[in-house]
């Protein structure tokens, strides 16, 4: 089975980050998902370049990029590094979608998509077959610990249905408020990546869940 869970390390205690780094590195994540916040996309700063780059020195785990921040071509460089999956750019961010996703892919780095709770699966329908992973944001972006939004579900539904229909392999990621009351009925209806920041991070023992949400894959 492929691990489809990516711990977002917004939620980790950044005074211990290569000790929680190196408690991920020893899960069954799939992927480490960073937040980089600007101020101005979303109403919060998260950290930049130089802390990516130690995420990046001290993870064995690739590195999913969720750049929350605006004209988002400008930073890529910026975060492409030996062990960069993928970078995420949000469709409300940038007028150049199409540029700064092929820049991407220049890079020999998987492209992704990010759309907030409010834009709909339409709006986005032409941009499927041209990214790896589609991100249906499932708080609005800006903090850990909201809680989800239940008409990602109706989303997630539309967006499974429309992949199919183009027989694509295009990756469906939920973005927030991902927990032990929404994991598996998303799994179930087509989710492939699951990224969840506080419910693993604020855990007892956030490897064995880890290990909980990637077994809900499987059923
Ligand atoms: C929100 C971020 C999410 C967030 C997830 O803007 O993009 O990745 O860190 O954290 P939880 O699971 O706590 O909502
Ligand atoms: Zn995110």
């Amino acid at each position: 089975m492929i691990p489809k869970v990516a711990p977002s390390v917004l939620s980790a205690d950044f005074g211990e980050l290569n000790k929680e780094i190196q408690l991920i590195n020893k899960s069954s994540a799939y992927s480490i998902h960073v937040d980089v916040m600007d101020g101005v996309f979303v109403p919060n700063i998260s950290f930049g370049q130089p802390i990516v780059k130690t995420l990046s020195l001290i993870s064995n785990k690739p590195l999913d990029v969720h750049l929350m921040i605006v004209d988002p071509i400008k930073f890529i460089d910026e975060f492409v590094f030996d062990n960069t999956l993928n970078i995420t750019i949000h469709y409300e961010s940038t007028n150049k979608i199409e540029e700064t996703l092929d820049y991407i892919k220049s890079k020999n780095i998987k492209s992704g998509l990010a759309i907030k709770p409010n834009t709909e699966i339409d709006e986005i329908e032409s941009y499927i077959q041209k990214v790896d992973i589609l991100c249906l944001m499932s708080v609005n972006p800006g903090f850990s610990g909201q809680n989800f939004i239940e008409n990602t579900y109706t989303k997630l539904k539309q967006l499974r249905k429309l992949i199919e229909k183009k027989k694509l392999s295009t990756l469906i990621q939920i973005d927030g408020g991902v927990n032990n009351t929404n994991a598996k009925k998303l799994f179930k209806l087509g989710a492939d990546i699951l990224v969840s920041g506080n419910y693993i991070f604020k855990s007892a023992n956030p490897n064995k869940v880890i290990e909980y949400l990637n077994n809900l894959s499987r059923n």
